[in-house]
């Protein structure tokens, strides 16, 4: 296991760099680089953690994949194929979702501003719910599906105006976000669906935020979600889904131990108890981010005007945003074990035309030169899935490893790509 930033995908055998089987240069050497690799065991193992403490607390448990963490068709057979569910936020996820082979009936689809086609897009699927976040989001539903002759099933989505306690930017559930409705409008929606023939009102949702350090605030925020749902009871609406939405963390810096399932099970435990619900998960990043790592080679090393050493390599803020967007931490391996650590403080730079091109900062990774494998952690989750081709770079390839064996899940973007007309 790696020192900082595990549990993941990677690890030194022999003291080499290797995901499961297979050694990264081997990778690096076949597929070329930038590369996004993913491990399948990784990402069974993740799944099986939360479905196995996660056992027992509700009448049933769906775990539903929050897609746009990585919408790698491959990986999402895997989980189609484990028995999750997908939680989707657009009419393309709802393609890809169908096309990766999740049932229908597990299909949640979430987001402040679906369309009307979207949303008979999901009708016409026959999806398990829509997550609905206003009033004019509700009456255009019912419209829609009330035009296609159908019953809409939905959950309002809950903003409980709970602080997750995480970077401002991936913080959803406060009243100064943009997702949700207040406590009191998820009671008026809920039972304005109630009177309407196209629409089912089905449960409520609540999701607060994303890489959350602790799940203290996802608790508080289901215990709300909890009292509207007991309300809505006395008055004869029942309901039997609770989607308490996704943000478990993963550990990126070598200090990060953010609770995980074990926790969020024993906290919910006492407050699902003596209550009939089917209960919605939707992780993303839980799943995926220890799953992926991206490959880079040492195009330059370069002085920097303040003497500082920066590797300059051939990934870019195009193909892992979230350094530049989130000042996000991913660990940086280099290729043997023993260079950890070693050498001087230098950052890694990419090729793009932004200062804000920086993937890591005073990393230590022994003596570089050019032509240096690096491997970059914790990147199977919003990686390749916020990928653009910024300054006409081609995406990089993806490659699922499984075992001894490896293959290209989607090849590597082409110049003609980059080509707009058809
Ligand atoms: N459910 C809903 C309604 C969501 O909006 C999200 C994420 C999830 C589930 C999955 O959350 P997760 O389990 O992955 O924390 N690009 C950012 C993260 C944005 C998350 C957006 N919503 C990043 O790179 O950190």
């Amino acid at each position: 296991m790696l020192r900082e930033g595990a549990p993941s995908a990677l690890h030194y055998r022999n003291g080499i760099l290797c995901i499961e089987d297979i050694p990264v240069t081997r990778l690096a050497q076949e597929y070329g680089t930038p590369l996004y690799i993913y491990s399948a065991a990784t990402l069974r193992r993740q799944y099986h953690a939360l479905e196995s403490n996660m056992a027992g607390l509700a009448s049933r448990l769906l775990i539903c994949y929050a897609l746009k963490a990585n919408a790698n068709p491959a990986l999402g057979r895997i989980l189609a194929e484990m028995g999750a569910g997908a939680d989707v936020v657009s009419g393309g996820e709802i393609y890809l979702a169908m096309r990766m082979g999740f049932p229908a009936d597990r299909i949640v689809f979430a987001g402040v501003g679906k369309t009307r086609p979207e949303m008979a897009e999901g009708l016409e699927a026959g999806i398990r719910s829509f997550h609905v976040e206003s009033l004019p989001e509700l009456e255009s539903l019912a419209e829609v599906a009330a035009a296609m002759g159908k019953v809409a099933p939905l959950a309002v989505r809950v903003n409980p105006d709970v602080d997750a306690g995480t970077h401002r930017h991936i913080t959803t559930g406060t009243k100064a976000n943009k997702f949700g409705v207040t406590p009191q409008l998820a009671l008026a929606l809920i039972r304005q669906a109630s009177a309407t023939p196209s629409l089912n009102p089905i449960g409520l949702h609540v999701h607060i935020g994303s890489q959350l350090p602790g799940v203290a605030p996802i608790i508080e925020a289901t215990r709300r979600v909890l009292q509207l749902w007991d309300i809505l009871a006395t008055e004869g609406i029942l309901l039997r889904e609770l989607d308490i939405g996704g943000g478990l963390g993963i550990p990126y810096r070598p200090s990060d131990a953010p609770e995980g399932p074990d926790v969020l099970a024993r906290e919910l435990r006492p407050l699902l108890a003596r209550r009939t619900l089917d209960l919605i998960l939707e992780p993303g990043r839980f799943l995926a981010g220890p799953t992926g790592a991206l490959l880079t080679t040492v195009t330059y090393m370069k002085e920097a005007a303040n003497a500082h050493m920066l590797a300059v390599v051939d990934a870019g803020m195009n193909d892992l945003l979230r350094p530049a967007l989130y000042e996000a931490y991913h660990p940086v391996w280099p290729i043997t074990e023993s260079a950890i650590g070693t050498g001087d403080e230098i950052d890694v730079v990419g090729p793009v035309c932004e200062s804000s091109d920086v993937l890591a900062f005073n990393r230590r990774l022994g003596t570089l030169q050019q032509g240096d494998l690096l491997a970059i952690g914790q990147t199977g989750a919003y990686g390749f899935s916020m990928a653009s081709q910024y300054n006409a770079r081609p995406r990089p390839a993806e490659v699922l490893v499984d075992g001894t064996e490896a293959r290209v899940v989607r090849r590597r973007e082409t110049y003609a790509d980059l080509w707009g007309e058809g």
